[in-house]
This record gives structure tokens, C-alpha cells and sequence, in this order.
């Protein structure tokens, strides 16, 4: 078993929270596991040695929420807003009808696309929804299409309503036949709970059924208005809440005193200029937060988790460290996962090289590409790994 020394490490962020940052720091890959990390004075003997040249070292992010399954383009819609036009998710239809026309190879080329490019950037592991396909087969080929791309795969069959069906009979649909079709393909079931969308008592239907079929549970709660969604989360033991954008003082409590993550997506709130979550009450309240890019063709085309980092600490008021571990450890818990979004012994060997000292440069950087090398379960990526991740599984 080949064992790689990687050291040379200006300072490295674990974000684990027994001991957070380590400057002058070194680390060890073992079987595609970190066996050691510690100053670099005290780092074993490895059978490779890789020299990070006093770069900063972190953890890959973790975007645990995503929508890459999908055609079509919505540039129209964004000039539209940026013209002062509103976001209200009607949009969501115009790529459901470009989903249903692309063929199913066209959909995993797109996709896997975005997966790369993800890559490129430091995300070494993703979630990714269905919900533009909105009928059986449709949703059913999304998500066995994401399952070739990532394990965090999220059944959204409940995105909106499609047009030309009733609320009632979709709802049924969604949480029947639709379901039945599309679990084995999803390790999590999510609804879009707001005011033209679902409400309370169908996304509480959905939500059950789902956690019947065995799925966990997420949902997107409180993105455009105050509502049921937050609290329906907290209540049914959810992941994660996420945008989480008008928050009532009761929902602020709910996520501070259950095990539901809050997370944050200021992509989204930057591509519909919106007014941002309030990351500061959460945070101070006690609540986890994580943060993701959302990366879908209406509300936030973008796959940058840099990008978000930056906006949460520029437009949310978060620490540059509290937006890193948000980024890593935050998306982690948000998926309910412990061997990822942190380096420490025991945990997969997914880590970024970055060409700066710290990660505060993520912030202090903005838009600058600060990728140096990615590292996932352990092997090094090559450079150009945004042209042909085929194989790679996150
Ligand atoms: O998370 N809000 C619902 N779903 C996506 C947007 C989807 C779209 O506009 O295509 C979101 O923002
Ligand atoms: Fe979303």
C-alpha cells in the first residue's frame, strides 16, 4: 500500500473541529484515507512526498445542493430580472418542456459536464436533484442519471406543479406511482414548500411518504416568503433546510434546537437580486449552517463554491472561517455524512491545494481561480479534469 506525504503546507484547515487550522502543517494519504495530519516538523515517512510550497490545504467542498439534470437556457429570463423583473420559480417549466425534449445522452453529457467543472473548482463531493422531468419517466431519468455522477441523489419530484395537471392528483402522483419509481435511484426525497409551489400539508404528505420509502428527508423552505417550510423540516427530522430566506423568529429557534442543518445559497439570492438570509441570526442562535451553490439554470447558474464563499462573508456577514467550514464541514452535516468535508484520520482523502496562503483569500480573492490541485479519495486530479472526469464518481 502506497502511502503519499503531502507537506510543505503554509497553513492547513481541517475542518475538524477538535483542532481547526494547522500552520506549517503536512498530512499523509493512505489507501485513499488521510492517515496523519500534524505540524510538518512531526510528519512519519511516506513512500511519495508532494511539496504544497507553503500553499493553503482544505478540504474539498461539499455542495449538498444542487440541480445538474437538466436542458435549455434561461439567459432570457435572467435578463429579464436583471432588467427588474422578479423571481417567482415560473421558469422551472421552461426547463422542465427542454428536459422532456433532450434525449437521455444529451441530459448525462450536460450533467457530467457540470460535474467537471465542479471538480476543476475544488468540489469533491455533490448532491444533485431531479425535478425538471416532473413525470415518472422523466424523473426516473434524471435521477438514474445523477446516480452515475454522485451518491447524494434527491428525488424533487414535488418542484412545481407541471402544467396541465391538478395540485391534487400531482401530489398523489408524486407521492405514489412517482416515488415508487424513482427511490431506488434516491438516497433523499425534497419539495419545494412556497406560495405557488406546494404548501404545508402536501409537502408534509410528500415529505412522509418518502421517509416511508426509506429516503431521508430535505426540503427548499422559506426561499421567496416566510412559511410552513422550515418548521415542517425541523419537525419531520430533515438533513437540511435550505435557502432559509424569511425566517420568523420560531424558525430560527426550530433550526437552533433541532439536528437540521440551515442551509444557505446566496447564488441564488445574487442571480434573482434578492436580500440576502440572515447567516448572522443563525449562527449566533446556535444553528449548523452550510453553504452551496444551487447550481440550476434559472435561479443560480453557477458551480463555483469559491463564488459562495465569497458572498456569504462580503454579503452575509459571515467569518472567512465560518463560510469555509460552512463550505466543507456544514455541507458534510447537511448530507449526514462523516467521511467527507473534513481531514482528519479515518476520512476520505479529498483535499484542495490552493495557490494562496490561506483560505481567506477565498473571500478576499473574489472570482479568482485558486484551485492549485484537487486531490479525490486520494488520487491527484489531473489538470484539465473539467474535459474528461467520465469515471469519476463523487
Ligand atoms: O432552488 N426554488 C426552487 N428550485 C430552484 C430553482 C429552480 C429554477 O428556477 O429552475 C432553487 O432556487
Ligand atoms: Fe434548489
Amino acid at each position: 500500500m502506497t502511502t503519499t506525504l503531502i507537506d510543505g503546507i503554509g497553513l492547513l484547515y481541517t475542518g475538524d473541529p477538535e483542532r481547526e487550522e494547522i500552520p506549517e502543517a503536512a498530512l499523509v494519504i493512505e489507501d485513499g484515507l488521510v492517515a496523519w495530519t500534524g505540524p510538518a516538523a512531526e510528519a512519519p515517512d511516506a513512500d511519495e512526498r508532494v511539496d504544497a510550497g507553503g500553499r493553503a490545504v482544505i478540504p474539498g467542498f461539499v455542495d449538498s445542493h444542487a440541480h445538474l439534470v437538466f436542458a435549455g437556457d434561461r439567459t432570457a429570463e435572467f435578463q429579464a430580472r436583471m432588467s427588474g423583473e422578479a423571481y417567482t420559480g415560473g421558469g422551472i417549466r421552461t426547463t422542465v418542456a427542454a428536459t422532456r425534449r433532450a434525449s437521455e445522452a444529451e441530459l448525462a453529457t450536460r450533467a457530467r459536464a457540470l460535474v467537471g467543472e465542479m471538480l476543476a473548482q475544488g468540489t469533491t463531493t455533490v448532491e444533485i436533484k431531479s425535478g425538471y422531468g416532473l413525470s415518472v419517466e422523466h424523473e426516473r431519468r434524471s435521477l438514474e442519471i445523477a446516480t452515475g455522477l454522485t451518491d447524494e441523489t434527491t428525488f424533487l419530484g414535488a418542484h412545481v406543479v407541471p402544467a396541465g395537471t391538478d395540485a391534487d392528483s400531482y401530489v398523489r402522483l408524486v407521492a405514489g406511482e412517482m416515488l415508487e419509481a424513482c427511490a431506488p435511484y434516491a438516497k433523499w426525497v425534497d419539495v419545494f414548500c412556497e406560495r405557488g409551489a406546494f404548501d404545508g400539508d402536501q409537502t408534509r404528505e410528500i415529505l412522509t411518504a418518502g421517509r416511508k420509502a426509506g429516503l431521508g428527508v430535505r426540503v427548499h423552505a422559506n426561499q421567496l416568503t416566510e412559511g410552513p417550510g422550515v418548521r415542517l423540516a425541523c419537525e419531520l427530522g430533515a438533513a437540511s433546510a435550505d435557502h432559509c430566506t424569511h425566517l420568523t423568529a420560531a424558525d430560527v429557534d426550530a433550526l437552533a434546537s433541532s439536528g437540521t442543518v440551515a442551509t444557505l445559497l446566496p447564488g441564488a439570492e445574487f442571480s434573482t437580486r434578492s436580500p440576502y438570509p440572515d447567516a448572522r441570526r443563525l449562527i449566533d442562535a446556535g444553528a449548523t449552517v452550510a453553504l452551496a451553490t444551487d447550481c440550476n439554470p434559472g435561479s443560480s447558474f453557477t458551480s463555483s463554491m469559491a463564488f459562495c464563499v465569497a458572498l456569504a462573508v462580503r454579503e452575509m456577514r459571515m467569518t472567512p472561517l465560518e463560510a469555509i467550514r460552512a463550505a466543507t464541514y456544514g455541507g458534510a452535516r447537511a448530507l449526514r455524512r462523516t467521511d467527507v468535508g473534513w481531514l482528519r484520520r479515518g476520512a476520505r482523502a479529498d483535499l484542495v491545494v490552493l495557490d494562496a496562503p490561506s483560505y481567506v483569500h477565498l473571500a478576499y480573492r473574489p472570482g479568482v481561480p485558486l484551485v492549485h490541485q484537487v486531490f479525490h479519495r486520494g488520487l491527484l486530479l489531473e489538470e484539465d479534469i473539467q474535459n474528461h472526469p467520465a469515471d469519476v464518481v463523487l
